[in-house]
């Protein structure tokens, strides 16, 4: 890499983190994400107030960005954004945003596919890490996504399987509801995981063949486990609240090594990179860290800020477009379906 610095601000606002990061080549040097609470009341996120709240958060978030950066906008070198996939509402907020100020500035303006971003998250600069070496396994699990990815080099990734209903988040999320827990409720499943007997109870894997995943099947076991143990005792969940949450997610877990390790003997690749926001969870933090002495794995974890939807990440995918000079024209849409590699 050439010792020229080149500011990136990047913006992120497919689903419902408004967030704005500010990166010196590969280094992040203030990534601002502000979170909508709003949707907490509802137990999900809800397109039109995200849209609205993006429109609220965009101009401070992105103040906050340059300011902790330090940086003036008259320095920036590009303005990258999510084009998507997300919801429309969300990513029209971002791209106009961006299109306008990189129109202002009469600078370069960059698109960026959030699911390449989760990915190439890896590839920011972090002194307790060392980014994957080429090819490796990358796989997205969070709210709104489940991806396994074969990723040969920055921009030249194949989609190897992907979920047919919910994302593993949602499963977390969804099983949570279920058990009267609070949205988002992935956090919670892990924490009294960790306090409960994970083969307490079990619950049946989906038989989805190849690569590619189904979760909604289990949220609808779990349904159908509660009812029948309330009805027979109504303190059923409050009394074994850790033991169903850790074989909820032993179930989870289950799903996802399996896949991972079809995606081994299917490429050969023993190398994993996990990102999106169940990346977070320990007990799947714990499986990776087995898989590396038991089967020779190498696997990859980035710091939890670039897990969870942000700039950052953005602005990653955005230095490595600019070094490549790839830029885009105003004449850019936001993008709801887009797939990797399209
Ligand atoms: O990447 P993310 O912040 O947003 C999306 O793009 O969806 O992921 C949020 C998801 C939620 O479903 C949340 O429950 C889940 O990540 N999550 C967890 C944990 N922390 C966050 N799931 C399980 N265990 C965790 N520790
Ligand atoms: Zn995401």
């Amino acid at each position: 890499m050439s010792n020229t610095k080149n500011y990136i601000l990047a913006i992120e606002s497919s689903c419902d983190d408004t967030s704005a990061a500010v990166l010196c080549n590969t280094k992040v040097l203030s990534n601002v994400v502000a979170t909508q609470e709003i949707h907490k009341q509802y137990g999900g996120v809800v397109p039109e107030l995200a849209s609205r709240a993006h429109q609220q958060n965009i101009v401070p978030v992105v103040h906050q960005a340059l300011a902790k950066a330090n940086i003036d906008k008259k320095e920036l070198s590009a303005i990258a954004f999510t084009r998507g996939p997300g919801l429309m509402g969300s990513l029209l907020v971002g791209t106009s945003f961006a299109k306008s100020l990189a129109l202002g500035l009469d600078i370069p303006l960059i698109e960026v596919n959030h699911m390449e971003a989760h990915i190439l998250a890896h590839f920011i600069d972090d002194e307790e890490r060392t980014p994957p070496t080429f090819p490796f396994i990358g796989m997205t699990i969070s709210g709104g996504h489940t991806q396994i990815v074969k990723v040969s080099d920055y921009f030249s990734m194949e989609v190897l399987g992907e979920t047919l209903d919910d994302a593993v988040g949602e499963a977390f999320d969804k099983s949570a509801k279920l058990m009267g827990l609070p949205y988002p409720g992935g956090p919670l499943i892990d924490k009294y995981a960790k306090l409960g007997n994970e083969n307490a109870f079990q619950f049946p894997k989906p038989k989805v063949d190849g690569l590619n995943f189904s979760f909604s099947g289990l949220k609808t076991s779990i349904l159908y486990f509660l009812q029948r143990e309330t009805q027979k005792n109504p303190d059923f969940v409050s009394e074994n609240m850790n033991d169903i949450c850790a074989s909820v997610q032993y179930t989870i877990l289950e799903i996802l090594m399996e896949k991972l390790q079809l995606a081994v003997e299917q490429t050969g690749i023993k190398q994993i990179a996990i990102g999106g926001g169940v990346a977070a969870n320990s007990g799947i933090r714990g499986r990776l860290a087995e898989a590396e002495t038991q089967m020779g794995w190498e696997t990859y974890v980035p710091k939890f800020e670039y897990c969870t939807d942000n700039a950052g990440m953005i602005g990653i995918v955005g230095y490595l477009k600019f070094k490549r000079s790839e830029f885009t024209d105003q004449s850019i849409a936001a993008k709801a379906r887009y797939a990797i590699g399209s």
